[in-house]
């Protein structure tokens, strides 16, 4: 299903809904529960109030982090010198070159291992603009960026 039509078939059921499961409303594996009034809460600022196809992306990030990232960087981010995965805080790759920074999930390099088999370039997208947007970070440009 093309991102597009999945954001129109949840913006749907959100429309419906102002909590919902997204294991209702997509057959994708997007089942990660979804509270739409806690993601604007997690994610929205004084400065940027993100769309709903944004919301679900950061917090598809968040769960993406979570099960494929946090391991070796850390669960907040703070990286593990032992198996020399850098802090991801404060970090110059992430403030960086977007492009960059999703080939590098995409692709890997050195210790870092390639996801290019484990998320599609969706996924990467929406735990690029995780990272992009917590720790202090505010990248409100991240959804420009594709790797397609
Ligand atoms: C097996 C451990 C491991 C896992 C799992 C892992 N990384 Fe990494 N990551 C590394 C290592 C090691 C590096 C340093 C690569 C290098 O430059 O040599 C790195 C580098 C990075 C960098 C660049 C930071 C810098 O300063 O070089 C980013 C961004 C990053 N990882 C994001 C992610 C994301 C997102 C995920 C999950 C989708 C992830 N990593 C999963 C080990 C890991």
């Amino acid at each position: 299903m093309s991102r597009s039509v999945l954001a129109r078939l949840l913006f749907i059921c959100a429309g419906t809904f102002s909590t919902f499961s997204l294991l209702s409303c997509s057959s994708e594996e997007r089942s990660a529960a979804f509270d739409l009034e806690s993601a604007k809460k997690r994610w929205n600022t004084s400065e940027k109030l993100w769309n709903l196809q944004e919301l679900i992306s950061l917090e598809h990030g968040r769960v993406i982090f979570s099960k494929n990232c946090a391991a070796c960087h850390g669960k907040e981010g703070g990286g593990n010198l032992a198996i020399g995965a850098p802090a991801l805080v404060n970090n110059a790759i992430i403030k960086g070159d977007l492009k960059y920074h999703l080939a590098l999930i995409k692709k890997g390099k050195n210790l870092m291992p390639s996801f290019a088999q484990t998320l599609n370039n969706e996924e990467i997208v929406d735990v690029a603009a995780y990272e992009r947007n917590v720790w202090g970070n505010h990248d409100y440009s991240v959804f420009e960026g594709s790797l397609d």
